[in-house]
């Protein structure tokens, strides 16, 4: 059987597993134009909402680079520095619902291979709210998107019934899950904050809500580093700063971790994996890990703000991957997905030198049998 590069993923057909992600490279339709031109299999939209967006004055979003010297992290320009991550305290889209749609209806016109996601975001705290999650999700399906992704994820947002306010929140997760479901025709995929210790919670909260896949990471809170020369912020507004999200390499095994997370608890639910992707081997650990598609945004923003070189190095990684296989009889990305997933385990289950020696951190209380956790 020969190779193929396509995927499907919560029923739809994508011509590979690579996506860019909700931000700056998906606000507008030229952007999103250029992506497809480029041969991103499918993107999703800069997240839409209806309650009015004003972004702060100055810098939306900058790079942190570091030096092999001195491994300083900094926003500062310097000869020889290497991307290090992301920052910004960007909003959603200042544009409003009507601007998207007809924006929506014509992609999908140029473009009907391609896969549009629209990333709609509303409140939650009233049954107005979401009465607004089912208004996005409507609109933006009957305009042609093919798929919804629920913002549950944004880091930086003032309302406490919003953004990753809500992916802390498994009751919530599934309330506007559900109510997104009574609506939606098309799959729905419910993006989650990394911000919370059991991820695999308030993943299951959203599959209980009828979700069809559970996107992450978005960016992890974090605040600039200060200037030790002015002691100011590297970023600021009139020396001010507040919590914004952090992306690009430095959150790669940080939001692997959280991958894991959910695709062991829930092997059986699909899961699209973001986070410091720039080329194969990182998407390649996504997709070990049990996800079916990939998304990527810092990566793409520094490659002329849409990635044509990052999606160039995404499909070449792959069909060298598939032809290294092609003797394991591998033919597509279902032929290795998940297949170190089960690899994960605890402390207790990895080898020592000397097995006996080893009792999980406990004391052996003479007289009593030594509490180790080791499986069954
Ligand atoms: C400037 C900027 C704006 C973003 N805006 C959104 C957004 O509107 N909605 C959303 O779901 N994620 C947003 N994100 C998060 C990204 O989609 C992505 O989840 C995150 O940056 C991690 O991926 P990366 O490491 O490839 O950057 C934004 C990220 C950046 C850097």
């Amino acid at each position: 059987m020969t190779a193929t590069r396509s995927v499907t993923f919560t029923g739809l057909g994508f011509v590979n597993p690579f996506l860019l992600s909700s931000a700056p490279p998906t606000e507008s339709e030229s952007n999103i134009l250029r992506a497809f031109d480029a041969g991103w299999a499918g993107v999703v939209t800069k997240t839409i909402g209806l309650h009015p967006v004003v972004n702060v004055v100055g810098a939306k979003a900058k790079f942190m680079r570091t030096t092999p010297e001195d491994a300083y992290v900094s926003m500062k320009k310097r000869p020889g520095a290497a991307l290090h991550s992301s920052w910004n305290w960007e909003l959603i889209s200042d544009k409003t619902l009507d601007w998207w749609l007809p924006r929506i209806r014509r992609i999908k016109q140029a473009f009907p291979d391609r896969v549009l996601i629209a990333s709609i975001m509303a409140g939650s705290g009233n049954d107005k709210e979401l009465q607004n999650w089912q208004r996005l999700a409507r609109d933006c399906q009957d305009a042609g998107a093919d798929g919804l992704e629920l913002n549950f994820s944004c880091p930086h947002m003032d309302r406490r019934d919003m953004g990753s306010n809500i992916g802390k929140d498994q009751g919530l997760c599934s309330v506007v899950t559900e109510a997104v479901k009574e609506v939606a025709t098309v799959p729905v995929w419910c993006k989650l904050t990394p911000a919370t210790a059991e991820i695999e919670v308030e993943a299951a909260a959203c599959f209980r809500g009828g979700a069809d896949a559970i996107v992450s990471s978005n960016t992890f809170p974090s605040i600039p580093l200060i200037d030790p020369d002015t002691l100011e912020f590297e970023i600021n507004v009139d020396g001010l700063v507040s919590s914004g999200g952090l992306g690009g390499p430095a959150i790669l095994p940080l939001s692997l971790a959280k991958m894991a997370q959910m695709t062991q608890a829930l092997p059986d639910k699909s899961f699209s994996g973001i986070g410091g992707i720039s080329d194969f081997p990182q998407a390649l650990s996504y997709i070990l890990l049990g996800c079916g598609t990939v998304q990527v945004c810092t990566a793409a923003m520094l490659d002329q703000a849409v990635g044509p070189n990052v999606i160039k190095r995404l499909l070449a990684g792959l069909d060298a991957f598939l032809e290294r296989h092609a003797a394991d009889g591998w033919t597509g990305v279902e032929s290795f997905r998940g297949l170190r997933r089960d690899r994960i385990v605890a402390q207790s289950a990895i080898r020592r030198p000397d097995a006996a020696g080893y009792h999980s951190g406990f004391e052996v209380a003479e007289g009593y049998a030594p509490q180790t956790s080791s499986p069954s």
